[in-house]
């Protein structure tokens, strides 16, 4: 893995459990209930992606196909302020797409991110959240079958591009309660297309008072139940 360059979100304890970093040509997924710090390791990281590489950053811009109203400007400017960025500067490295179904998430993707990566220099493509469209338009166990198959098309779609271009790429996910004999666990959505499409899969919960945990559910190199725990301030997310 010489010469591979990481993507730091600039915590310390996640940067460790990363193993150094993102890497690229990979697809990692944050799941988590709402609160657990998803959208704001997102916003990080469309921040961190611009630093030099001295500071952890690889010189880009990001791509944030937003879902569900998450993006926040405000959150971006504290964060480029804590990281001695121009905030207006780190906000125009930023594309956000406003997506409003699944066709759409689509089309951007096929289209507009494949055009700003190969001309805008976009390293990390942030998908928040990738679930949330296909489970509202694809209602119903009869439209399961459909909905896991243009997921499916879309994943490998994003690990393509993340392959070919060299980029980074994060998906949040929502969580499910899934049986397990007696008791009931918190599960990632999106079945097993999901489950096979992301490389790294990070689980992210709530522990002790302000403090967050994300915890390595699946990973070819990570390892399981590794885990590392931060905060989210006012600065974004921190150790
Ligand atoms: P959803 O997107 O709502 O599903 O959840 P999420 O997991 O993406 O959560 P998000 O990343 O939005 O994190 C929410 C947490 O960040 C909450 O605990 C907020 O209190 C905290 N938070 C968000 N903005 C700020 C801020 O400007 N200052 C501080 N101190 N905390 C913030």
């Amino acid at each position: 893995f010489e010469g591979i360059i990481r993507l730091r979100t600039n915590v310390r304890a996640i940067d460790d459990l990363l193993q150094g970093g993102l890497e690229p040509k990979a697809i990692y997924e944050f799941a988590g209930e709402f609160g657990t710090g998803k959208t704001q390791l997102c916003h990080q990281l469309s921040v961190t992606v611009q630093l030099s590489q001295d500071k952890g950053g690889v010189g880009g811009a990001a791509v944030y196909l937003d879902t569900e109203e998450a993006f926040s400007p405000n959150r971006i400017v504290n964060i480029a302020q804590r990281f001695d960025l121009d905030p207006n500067e780190a906000l125009d490295n930023i594309y956000v797409i406003k997506v409003i179904n699944a066709a759409d998430l689509e089309d951007r993707i096929k289209f507009d991110v494949v055009k700003l990566v190969e001309q805008a220099n976009a390293k990390l493509i942030v998908v928040d959240s990738i679930i949330a469209l296909y489970r509202a338009e694809f209602k119903g166990r009869e439209r399961l079958a459909e909905r896991q198959q243009r997921l499916n098309y879309i994943l490998d779609w994003l690990m393509r591009i993340a392959k070919v271009y060299n980029v980074y790429v994060v998906l949040t996910n929502q969580v499910l309660d899934v049986p397990m004999g007696y008791i009931e666990v918190k599960r990632p959505a999106g079945g097993n297309v999901l489950a096979h499409a992301v490389t790294h899969r990070l689980f992210l919960k709530k522990s002790k008072e302000d403090i967050k945990v994300m915890e390595v559910l699946d990973s070819p190199r990570l390892p399981f139940k590794a885990s590392a725990m931060f905060r989210i301030t006012d600065k974004g997310v921190e150790d």
